[in-house]
């Protein structure tokens, strides 16, 4: 599956969609898509609050949003960011990322210049909590 993951079209999404993150407060717009197993793309963006502490980040509304539309297996994860360095998801998005998915998951991250990070979900958040310890 690895090989068949179509990271541009995923990263041409998770592009588009960062154009509505809701970030009067940071200005600091992400994008993220999430592929499933039928091929099916959902796309999140960053959307913030007045209560700063509401905030949710575009990896964890992607996920959000695919539960929502019966998704529950991703493959694969692209980000977007307009920073130097490519920026890898946050504690609580790599939490929610383990709910759905195995170790293996692939997440890339890329900046708006190209520069782009590969990781495994393993390598994100080793020793993760997940409902085998329920
Ligand atoms: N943010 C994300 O959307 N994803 C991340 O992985 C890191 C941070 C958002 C949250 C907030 O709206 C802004 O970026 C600055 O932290």
């Amino acid at each position: 599956m690895a090989d068949e993951i179509p990271w541009e079209r995923l990263f041409e999404e998770a592009l588009r969609v960062r154009q509505r993150a809701h970030v009067p407060y940071s200005r600091f717009p992400v994008g993220a898509a999430v592929l499933y197993a039928d091929g099916s793309v959902v796309t999140g963006c960053n959307v913030e609050n007045a209560t700063y502490g509401l905030t949710v980040c575009a990896e964890r509304n992607a996920f959000a949003a695919g539960v929502a539309q019966g998704q529950q297996k991703p493959v694969a994860v692209a980000v977007v960011v307009d920073t130097l360095e490519p920026c890898p998801p946050c504690g609580m998005c790599r939490q929610v990322m383990t709910e759905f998915a195995g170790l293996d998951l692939p997440v890339r991250s890329r900046t708006l210049n190209g520069s782009e990070a590969r990781y495994s979900l393993g390598e994100l958040l080793p020793h993760a909590f997940t409902r085998a310890f329920l």
